[in-house]
């Protein structure tokens, strides 16, 4: 198993090219099976998900192929895949592959609505908390769909159609507002959701499905109006910038001192997450093509933030700002409002020094000047890279176990981080 080996003390100086968000990807690929056609996704990132994705689709019948160079794309720009769904042979989406990343759920409501029916495994727990489906299923339901559990998987038909309903979801949810959004593009008639994700991922979905022929306003909002047609088409769309990946290096650069451009970062996409590193005195400045970064000499303010729905302070970017908060001059308070149990990385960050305690939904953080690389292990994705940043300004070496999690969701991390000055190498096998 690989491992990653970090020797801090290194300010980050220079440029890193951010990659098409997964979060996106991941949706625009299951979008896929809404058409018999070929959809064409530009800028999509290399990660472990990405090629576990093309596996599950693949087992629906899905063709997917990578795209060769081409002589105008710019040299940071992401692979582009081309995605086929000429004839779905397979509507069951197994345990062994859905159990490995729960976004894989989200083929439920495109084969619903293309097939007439889908059997998909339930995803299970995972390491951040139980993570329900019930609003998926609720959505659906209302969309006109026949759903049962058996057998640990959930077997759902729609003989006749789906047809258009006004669904309030009681919490927002990004994987329902994708699934039922999807489902919702062949619906007949009109669907609306209320109380539907903003997340700019939902946005870029849904105008890729725009381009695809489907009929959608709203999204964006939490109103989502969606007009049915009887049948999407091919379509080519670029995935915008991961707007998590462009924070968690801003929090990287933030906790070691330096300035970094991050290049093809949109701005807009993170207003929270920069509105916190400004208060903790980080130095902001958007240029035509990116975010720069900046900490030179100030140190920084301690800063007390919940996670909330966009467009509040990710939950995707807790981790990271937890860690970056280990080295303010005072105490901070990070609320965790999103997912019960997604504070993994305290016990990890605790082994390189970190005083952090817990009270329910709350982590208190105070400020040290003393953090010693240590053993450390991966947990999830998030919490992974925030064992990264740690590392970057703790005295020594940090061995980070456990690295396939990064590799889920970071695409070439050591490398952007080497270029930038940091001492990190992968250590393989
Ligand atoms: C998406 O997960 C992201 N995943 C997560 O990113 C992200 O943390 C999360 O949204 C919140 O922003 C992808 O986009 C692939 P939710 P999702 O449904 O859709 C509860 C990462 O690190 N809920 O918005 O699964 C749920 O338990 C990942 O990249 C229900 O109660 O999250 C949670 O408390 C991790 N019932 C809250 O809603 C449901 O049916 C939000 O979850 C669905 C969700």
């Amino acid at each position: 198993m690989d491992r990653i080996r970090i020797v801090g003390g290194h300010r980050l100086n220079g440029t890193i090219p951010i990659s098409g968000a997964k979060n996106a990807a991941l949706p625009l690929m299951i979008s896929s099976l809404l058409t018999g056609e070929t959809l064409v996704l530009e800028n999509v990132p290399n990660l472990a998900d990405v090629a576990l994705l093309t596996r599950i689709l693949a087992n629906h019948g899905v063709d997917v192929t990578l795209e060769g160079k081409r002589k105008s794309a710019k040299p940071a720009t992401g692979q582009t895949l081309r995605i086929n769904a000429a004839e779905i042979v397979d509507t069951t989406a197994p345990y062994d592959l859905v159990s490995r990343m729960r976004a894989s759920f989200w083929v439920l409501g495109p084969l619903l609505a293309r097939c007439g029916e889908a059997r998909v495994s339930l995803p299970g727990g995972c390491a951040i908390g139980t993570r329900p489906v019930d609003l998926h299923l609720m959505g659906l339901e209302a969309l006109g769909a026949d759903i049962a559990i058996d057998n640990g998987y959930v077997v759902a038909s729609a003989k006749d159609g789906l047809k258009g309903a006004h669904i309030t979801f009681e919490k927002v949810s990004v994987g329902a507002t994708h699934n039922v959004m999807m489902a919702a593009t062949m619906a007949k008639g009109e669907t609306v959701m209320e109380n539907a994700a903003r997340e700019p991922e939902v946005v870029d979905v849904a105008e890729c499905l725009q381009k695809m022929g489907a009929r959608i306003s709203g999204a964006g909002t939490d109103t989502i109006r969606i007009l049915g047609v009887d049948r999407l088409i091919g379509a080519r769309h670029a995935v915008l910038p991961d707007r998590i990946e462009t924070g968690t290096y801003a929090m990287a650069v933030a906790a070691t001192g330096g300035s970094v451009h991050l290049a093809g970062a949109q701005p807009r996409l993170l207003e929270a997450a920069l509105d916190v590193l400004r208060s903790a005195g980080v130095e902001i400045s958007e240029t035509n093509d990116g975010i720069t970064v900046s900490r030179n000499g100030a140190g920084l303010r301690p800063v007390d933030v919940e996670t909330a729905p966009f467009p509040g302070f990710p939950t995707d970017l807790q981790a990271q700002l937890m860690a970056l908060m280990l080295k303010a001059d005072g105490t901070s308070t990070i609320a965790e409002k999103i997912f019960e149990n997604r504070f993994m990385h305290v016990g990890e960050l605790a082994r390189l020094g970190a005083d952090i305690s817990l009270d329910g939904d709350t982590a208190t953080v105070r400020g040290t000047e003393h953090l010693k690389g240590a053993p450390v292990m991966a947990t999830d994705l998030r919490a992974s890279v925030s064992l990264v940043i740690a590392a970057l300004v703790s005295e020594g070496e940090t061995m980070v176990n456990r690295v396939y999690h990064l590799d889920r969701g970071f695409e070439r991390l050591e490398e952007k981080l080497t270029a930038c000055g940091a001492d990190i190498v992968r250590l393989s096998g």
